[in-house]
């Protein structure tokens, strides 16, 4: 038949087993094409990142406040009678905290960038980068030498961390307009902490909010922080507040933030430089 077309022809002239060859030798190819360019593309694109930074942080929000202990919903609630009640919270102060024990301090890479704020320490040129110390102990009543970090008195602690971001340097607030209440207190190279009920008939429920750290906040020479592989065993300052003599059997709002012309305030992420708890002692 003349009319046959090239595919026919291919089955009934050369043997079945030609044919099928012939296509899944295209397919093997046609595939291993398409494998290699998707290799190769991800292979570029990895050789352009470094491992010691992130390349594209241009987007990234400004830092998240967090606190220990963490719980649904930010509420705290319990009776200072009954330990079950509270124990989940001593238990996760514990466990944060057992990174910053005295005796794990020792050494290298560990440098004591003393109890003052101070301003950036920059560990560029550094091989291997040290470690500013920061001690438990500084967090005095709320560092676990009391081993219920308040709660059977009805003095709750909490412990505050600015959330890491690599190669950030937070910037001490210029406007102290914004901290009436602070100023006094505060030095040049801190990002000061800030915990105060939110609500007007909040006011008045907590007899004092006691701060434990460096200063009244995280202080600068514990920034820039260089990421994981280049700055291993890095520890962000803490702040420990305890809400001392909190009225009982009543849920009260607390609202903490941390202060910088570099720290924002999001409506949409109410972790972002500030965050609530809910907080009921019975
Ligand atoms: C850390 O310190 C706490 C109290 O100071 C202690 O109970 C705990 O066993 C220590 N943990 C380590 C791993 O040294
Ligand atoms: C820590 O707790 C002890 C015992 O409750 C108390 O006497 C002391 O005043 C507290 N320290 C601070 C700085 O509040
Ligand atoms: C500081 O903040 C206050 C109140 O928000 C504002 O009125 C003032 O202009 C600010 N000053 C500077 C130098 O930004
Ligand atoms: C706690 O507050 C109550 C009521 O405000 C007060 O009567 C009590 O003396 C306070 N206790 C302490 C230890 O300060």
């Amino acid at each position: 038949m003349a009319h046959r077309s090239r595919t026919e022809s291919c089955v009934w002239r050369d043997s079945n087993c030609v044919c099928i060859f012939k296509i899944l030798l295209f397919y093997v190819i046609f595939y291993g094409c398409l494998a290699g360019i998707f290799v190769g593309t991800i292979q570029a694109l990895l050789l352009t990142l470094s491992k010691d930074k992130p390349t594209y942080q241009d987007r990234v929000a400004p830092p998240g406040l967090s606190h220990t202990p963490r719980s649904d919903k930010s509420e705290i609630s319990f009776t200072r009678s009954d330990q079950s009640s509270y124990s989940k919270y001593v238990q996760s102060m514990n466990e944060f905290l057992e990174m910053y024990n005295d005796t794990k301090q020792n050494g290298d890479p560990y440098e004591d960038c003393g109890k003052f704020p101070g301003t950036y320490k920059d560990r560029s040129m550094e091989e291997n980068k040290k470690v500013c110390k920061f001690l438990r102990s500084w967090l005095n009543n709320c560092s676990g030498t009391d081993p219920d970090y308040g709660f059977m008195e009805g003095n709750p602690c909490v412990i505050i961390k600015l959330n890491r971001i690599v190669n950030f340097r937070p910037k001490a607030p210029s406007n102290n307009s914004l901290l009436e209440e602070l100023q006094a207190k505060i030095t040049p190279n801190e990002i000061p902490i800030y915990c105060k009920p939110k609500r007007a008939e909040d006011i008045g429920q907590i007899e004092e909010i006691k701060y434990y750290g460096i200063g009244q906040g995280f202080p600068l020479q514990y920034y820039p922080y260089y990421g994981k592989q280049l700055h291993p065993n890095y520890l962000q300052p803490l702040m420990a507040v305890q809400f001392v003599n909190v009225t009982v059997g009543k849920e009260i709002r607390i609202e903490c933030k941390a202060f910088g012309d570099n720290i924002d305030y999001s409506e949409k992420d109410r972790y972002q430089g500030r965050f609530d708890i809910k907080l009921t002692v019975s």
